[in-house]
């Protein structure tokens, strides 16, 4: 039996794309591998949001073309393959396929034809969900994505080139994912796209459909008991969907709705136009829809241009809004964006010095909230047991891990749990009786 290896880089759409190829590559009788050097066909499914990430693609693909069978195929799929296009196959001569996040779905074409090469890297739209196999068994987390691409154009992201314009899938579409997901497993669904609620579909009596309506079909499926959705960008919330947080139980109190920096010029020249006040009064209005709501972000430091001053500011948002579980990133300058032709690239240190005390903060506000969940009873779902097999790892609606010991043999997936104590990065819990 032919085997295959593939290793994912990146983010939960990069997750989906990995889990499609694989059972792409199963359903065609392969077996899955996770050793390189035993496999026939090797693929690097790649994230090119920062340099880091898509020089790891590379130092990956250095070690593996010494150690894999020599008539074993290799290539890369996704973000780093659009980045650098035929450039690849000149870094990396064993490469044998280099295929863009919106044409994966023909890697049949290079497994029928191993003698040639194969370079695809259009931004070909949405057929690449149609084309591929549905997964046998969904895991209890299921990410079904919705739209793809992003309109916004940030001007230090890689994202709008390497996934291209927005596009929306078909309600009917999604829906069908969303029912083979809850009837082969999936108990939480997460919505998925680069700009999650800017989702707009139009159908041919001209109805917009939105991701508010989305989330109401999935939660009348009754094995589907959690909802969220994944990353919003802030003045897509529309009061239809902030509604949805009051009138839907399902939907989780937790919302990722990146505001990147703190400073008013930082971010007219990210191209991201809303005011701070603006984005204070969203996430007010999202209180008020949902007391128990509570918000992380995304943080760039070091942007071209930034001053002590700017980036004081984005140390008192992070402090005002109280985000939980945010993630902060030094700039990193991109092809094919505008940013990394701006002057005043801020120098290595000053970025390491600011993301230091970035992360100071946002651990902190991190281990206030989960101190303040000590003696609250949460519903969390099982993401399997520790390394130890003695305690099950449960996952809070906030996205907080919480270790239970294990107690008998068939704990519930879904459980109310008690939460007896905190640290920073994870919680403590038993089930409450
Ligand atoms: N909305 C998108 C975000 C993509 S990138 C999605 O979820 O698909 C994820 C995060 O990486 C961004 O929110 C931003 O904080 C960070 N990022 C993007 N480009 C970056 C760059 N050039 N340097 C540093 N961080 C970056
Ligand atoms: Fe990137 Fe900005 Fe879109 S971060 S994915 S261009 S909202």
């Amino acid at each position: 039996m032919k085997k295959f290896f593939i290793q994912t880089f990146g983010c939960q759409m990069n997750v989906y794309d990995g889990q499609r190829i694989a059972a792409m590559l199963t359903a065609r009788g392969m077996q899955e591998t996770h050793d390189a050097a035993d496999a026939d066909v090797i693929i690097l499914n790649t994230c090119a949001v920062r340099a880091k990430a898509t020089d790891k693609v590379f130092s990956a693909l250095g070690r593996i073309r010494r150690a894999k069978k020599p008539d074993a195929l290799m290539g890369i799929v996704g973000c780093v393959a659009r980045e650098a296009g035929a450039d690849a196959f000149r870094r990396i001569p064993e490469l044998n396929f280099v295929l863009g996040p919106q044409s994966y779905h023909k890697l049949p074409e290079i497994l029928n034809n191993p003698d040639t090469k194969l370079l695809n890297i259009d931004l070909g739209g949405l057929e690449k969900f149609d084309e591929m196999p549905q997964m046998d068994a969904s895991p209890a987390v299921a990410y079904i994505p919705i739209q793809e691409g992003c309109n916004h154009c940030c001007t230090y992201c890689i994202v709008p080139y390497t996934r291209g314009r927005e596009l929306s899938r078909a309600p009917a579409d999604i829906m069908a994912d969303v029912r083979h997901a809850a009837q082969t497993g999936a108990i939480e669904i997460c919505f998925l796209g680069q700009n999650v609620n800017g989702y707009k579909y139009i159908d041919q009596d001209g109805a917009t459909h939105r991701l508010s309506e989305l989330i109401a079909q999935a939660a009348k499926i009754s094995a589907v008991k959690r909802i969220r959705f994944t990353s919003s960008y802030p003045t897509e919330m529309t009061d239809d969907l902030i509604d949805m947080f009051r009138t839907e139980p399902k939907l989780l109190p937790f919302l990722n709705m990146p505001i990147q920096s703190g400073s008013a010029d930082v971010l007219t020249r990210m191209n991201r136009p809303y005011s701070l006040e603006l984005y204070i009064d969203i996430v007010d209005k999202l209180k008020a829809a949902r007391p128990d709501i509570q918000i992380s972000s995304d943080f760039i430091v070091g942007f071209p241009g930034e001053t002590d001053a700017d980036f004081e500011k984005t140390m008192d948002i992070a402090q005002r809004v109280k985000y939980i579980n945010s993630y902060s990133f030094k700039y990193s300058p991109r092809p094919h964006t505008a940013a990394a032709l701006m002057p005043d690239q801020i120098a290595d240190n000053i970025k390491a010095a600011r993301l230091a005390a970035l992360d100071a903060r946002l651990n902190e506000l991190q281990r206030e909230f989960n101190t303040s969940c000590v003696g609250r009873t949460m519903s969390c779902l099982c993401e399997g047991a520790d390394k130890t097999g003695q305690n099950l790892v449960y996952r809070t609606p906030y996205m907080q891990q919480c270790i239970v010991e294990r107690t008998n043999a068939d704990a519930p997936q879904l459980a109310e749990i008690k939460i007896t104590a905190a640290n920073k990065a994870s919680l403590r819990g038993e089930f409450a009786d």
